[in-house]
């Protein structure tokens, strides 16, 4: 049920503390601070190449999966979308693991490159949610999230459970391939550990969000800018305000606008700009003010630092708590499905079961 909230998607959202705790509690050991994975019935020092392969949403939180594996475990990372991967020719060799990601576990096309790679000889890990999934079942190492069953069309809590998991697995990676000291173990699952109660405090920033949705709500395009591995947090904020309140929105590395979005940049369109503070914090506010020299309204999301050093000439700021970067992209998450959902709310659309959208795509 609903409980007292008004819809799934916003209860959802809201158990996003509790469920990342839960799913996070299966892979990290906290009475030692140690990873605690499932241990595969292959070699995990022996890939030496990593396929990630999803849809939608699950297809971003691959993105940012990239840079954690690149990071931490110093291992290759190719990502597609499912519907691309297939029709490609894929060079698959030997001691590569395709990582499938997907909520459901059924998506159709999701599932036919985990068959094509499996065909192929690869080593197949599933991030999912539905345990008894035909993803589930025929992967050779399961890492379930610990979601619940999601029943908003537009994903979220799946999402940064998702999140939780690849960056857990990731640094399980490292560990077997001699990339991580106990040290530097230790910490990771410390700034992990964190995510529940940073989730926890982004939620505070509902009423502020739900105030701003207006600024939104009347525009015709939006824009979202991030870098690195929030970079991904862009596009996850453009197709979520696309699918449930129908405005047209793109998600843009904020280091390409200058080669050729900013054309389209005037004072109708509004431009979130994910910035935390950390090592691409300047960069991407340079982009922010070109954006800002060209009539750009910008919402910046940032923590209390970024909003200081960059907060004025935003038509409005919100102010984040302030996390390790390694959990930005799960706490970033947060203010841009609020801000989709408020946005969906004033316009009237349906956002449990928008149009043309099914939960679960099993046609290719
Ligand atoms: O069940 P899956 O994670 O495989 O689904 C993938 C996409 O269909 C899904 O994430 C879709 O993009 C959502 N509606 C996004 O909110």
């Amino acid at each position: 049920s609903k409980g007292n909230h008004r819809h799934y998607m916003l209860k959802e959202i809201y158990e996003q503390p509790v469920v990342v705790a839960q799913t996070l509690r299966s892979y990290l050991r906290r009475m030692d601070d140690q990873l605690a994975l499932p241990v595969p019935d292959f070699d995990l020092d022996a890939i030496r190449r990593v396929t990630i392969v999803a849809c939608g949403t699950s297809y971003y939180a691959g993105m940012v999966a990239k840079y954690w594996f690149e990071q931490f475990a110093r291992v290759p990372v190719d990502i597609d979308v499912a519907s691309e991967f297939r029709y490609r020719a894929p060079v698959m060799a030997d001691g590569g693991l395709m990582i499938v990601i997907s909520q459901s576990g059924e998506t159709a096309d999701t599932l036919a490159a985990l068959r094509h790679a499996k065909a192929e000889g690869q080593k197949i890990a599933a991030v999912v949610n539905v345990p008894t999934s035909s993803m589930a079942r025929e992967a050779d190492l399961l890492l379930p999230t610990h979601a619940g069953p999601e029943i908003g069309v537009a994903s979220t809590k799946a999402f940064t459970c998702q999140l939780a998991v690849l960056a857990a697995f990731a640094a399980n990676l490292a560990r077997a391939k001699g990339r991580l000291n106990p040290g530097e173990e230790r910490e990771l699952v410390r700034h992990l550990a964190e995510a529940p109660a940073a989730l926890n405090a982004a939620l505070a920033y509902d009423e502020t969000i739900e105030a701003m949705a207006d600024l939104v709500a009347h525009a015709r395009d939006v824009l979202y800018l991030g870098r690195g591995p929030d970079y991904p947090l862009a596009l996850e904020g453009a197709l979520k305000l696309k699918e449930i309140s129908y405005i047209h929105a793109e998600g843009y590395a904020a280091g390409e606008m200058k080669h050729g979005p900013i054309a389209l940049i005037d004072d109708t369109v509004p431009v979130i700009v994910l910035a935390p503070s950390g090592p691409l914090f300047e960069k991407t506010v340079s982009n922010m003010q070109e954006v800002q020299a060209r009539g750009g309204k910008v919402v910046l999301i940032s923590d209390y630092d970024g909003v200081q050093a960059a907060g004025e000439g935003c038509i409005a700021t919100i102010t984040m708590p302030k996390v390790h970067p390694l959990i930005a992209p799960m706490v970033y998450a947060v203010p841009v499905q609020l801000l989709a959902y408020h946005v969906a709310l004033a316009k009237g659309t349906d956002v449990d079961q928008p149009r043309n959208l099914a939960k679960s795509v099993t046609v290719e």
